[in-house]
């Protein structure tokens, strides 16, 4: 087949680079991770989390940039096509639809978690939540404000009105384009997040010990809590698999969205650095930035066991409640309040409009739609789906989706491309198309990882995952009841999903097959 040649591309390198480093810097550098971290034993938890990173998140990174890249050559920017051209079999393009429902099904949920932050960042620069004094009552407003509860907001408006500003700008940076929308937002988001996370990290170093009478609130045992590390705890499986699914998330590896990007490169444009300096602009952000901001701040404030019982509340509340309680006691706190929501909502929004992407590439690559129809048809599935979100949120919708897609799926599609890639394409072809056209050479220790330590690391993690998280899960062992009619809703959505996606790919190469007769 011909190389294609019109396709869009990145407009400069740097652009790139902070167009795919957006894409991973997220909600979960600041939110997911010190969460994680606190919860899994601190420091003990880098452990584990930097194996993986070296085993799998380095290597899928190389991997999704490679596919991505020999994917575009042949005017292909989502998975379907990408692994047919790995594997000549009429199955492929249909596990490639993987690529497409993870994408979408994560970005369904990712936009409304991100409009709240948009929407705290307006409460912080407007004071309207420092009348809360307790734990209790600014979590009374997180959960009016998400329609869980009636309180300082009577409905869920408010939170719609900042959903669909959210939704709005999403679609109008996608409806823009490669270099004119994802690459310009980078541009200006990408810098402004450094500097606002910088900035509350130094304030939080400089935190001290904020109430002399309780010298152990300091910043100092903020750091030691959540470095401090406890190794009885690297016996636990539970600990690894946080730490994979960690590497997982923040990566934004085994979603299908890097594969989309990388599609955009031109055929000798660099992957081996490229993807190497994501990689570790994303870990900066996370193990540095997103590790000195909230829960050395809870600490110095709460103490340890409040912070404790925070982290076990999970990063909404961490993010949410005691972030907000801090701002309202600190000297211009609306001020450092804004810039910590408005830092979630530019990590946010560079994230969400990657997810967008494989669906839009597949409408245009695929079934040859115009940039503009695929954007409008992907935000009515959008929008319709992220209702169902919005309104049965209490019932545990956003976590059923965020467990199949965000957690589970990640790791099989992730197996998936892996094997294809590395077996089914042939391992020597996979290795020259990631180097070439290289600024670095990949060590060659990375082609054995590639080929027999991240295929096998992840079908360990899947089994295990299978058998002690997703069969319980599945079964809905630990589902309150009431919770279950719609968590079955939540996972009827997402089959309806599945099979709409599998009829559009069925749909787009019976349209080839016809194009071809003719
Ligand atoms: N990688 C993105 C994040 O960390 C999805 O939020």
């Amino acid at each position: 087949m011909t190389e294609k040649k019109d396709r869009e591309q990145w407009g400069s390198r740097i652009g790139l680079i902070l167009a795919v480093a957006g894409n991973a810097v997220g909600l979960g550098n600041f939110l997911r991770f010190p969460v994680q971290a606190a919860q899994n034993g601190g420091g003990a938890f880098m452990i584990p989390y930097f194996i993986f990173f070296l085993i799998l998140g380095i290597p899928l990174m190389w991997i999704e940039w490679g596919i991505g890249r020999h994917g575009g050559k042949f005017g292909h920017g989502s998975a379907p096509g990408m692994f047919e051209r790995l594997w000549k079999n009429p199955a492929a393009k249909y596990l490639g639809t993987l690529g497409l429902f993870i994408s979408l099904v994560i970005m369904i949920y990712y936009t409304y978690i991100e409009s709240w932050t948009l929407g705290f960042s307006f409460f912080s620069i407007t004071k309207m939540y420092f009348g809360e004094n307790t734990f209790d009552s600014m979590r009374d407003f997180l959960y009016s404000y998400q329609g869980r509860s009636v309180g300082d907001f009577s409905s869920i408006l408010t939170s719609y009105v900042f959903l669909l500003i959210t939704f709005s700008i999403n679609f109008w940076v996608l409806y823009k384009g490669i270099s004119k929308g994802i690459e310009k937002l980078a541009k200006i988001a990408m810098p402004l997040l450094f500097i606002f996370a910088t900035i509350l990290a130094i304030r939080v170093l400089t935190l001290g010990t904020p109430d002399p009478s309780q010298p152990d609130n300091s910043v100092l045992n903020g750091f030691a809590f959540i470095w401090n590390p406890n190794f009885s705890l690297l016996s636990n499986p539970s600990v690894w698999l946080a730490a994979a699914g960690q590497i997982f998330f923040t990566l934004s590896v085994g979603m299908g969205t890097i594969h989309a990007y990388a599609s955009y490169l031109k055929p000798k444009d660099d992957i081996a650095l490229s993807a190497l300096t994501t990689s570790a602009t994303n870990e900066f952000a996370e193990v540095v930035l997103g590790g000195s901001i909230a829960i050395p701040a809870a600490v110095a404030f709460f103490g340890v066991a409040v912070t404790t019982q925070i982290a076990m509340g999970g990063a909404f509340d961490l993010g949410f409640v005691s972030m907000p309680l801090i701002f309202r006691q600190i000297p211009f706190g609306e001020f450092f309040g804004f810039i910590w929501f408005l830092l979630l909502f530019f990590a946010g929004i560079t994230s969400s409009v990657a997810m967008g992407q494989p669906v839009i590439a597949f409408l245009e690559d695929e079934l040859g739609m115009s940039r503009k129809k695929a954007v409008a048809l992907l935000a009515v599935v959008v929008f319709v789906a992220v209702q169902f979100v919005v309104f049965f949120l209490k019932y545990g919708f956003l976590d059923e989706m965020d467990y199949w897609a965000g957690t589970f799926g990640l790791v099989v599609f992730a197996f998936i491309e892996t094997v294809l890639f590395m077996w089914v394409f042939d391992s020597e072809k996979a290795w020259e198309e990631m180097n070439s056209g290289g600024d670095i050479k990949i060590p060659r220790i990375f082609y054995y990882i590639m080929k027999y330590v991240t295929p096998l690391v992840l079908i360990t993690v899947m089994g295990w995952w299978f058998v002690n998280d997703a069969i319980p899960t599945l079964l809905l062992t630990k589902a309150k009841p009431e919770n279950i009619p719609y968590i079955w809703g939540a996972r009827g959505l997402m089959v309806l999903i599945c099979i709409g996606l599998f009829f559009l790919v069925k749909t787009a190469w019976k349209r080839k097959e016809v194009e071809q007769i003719i």
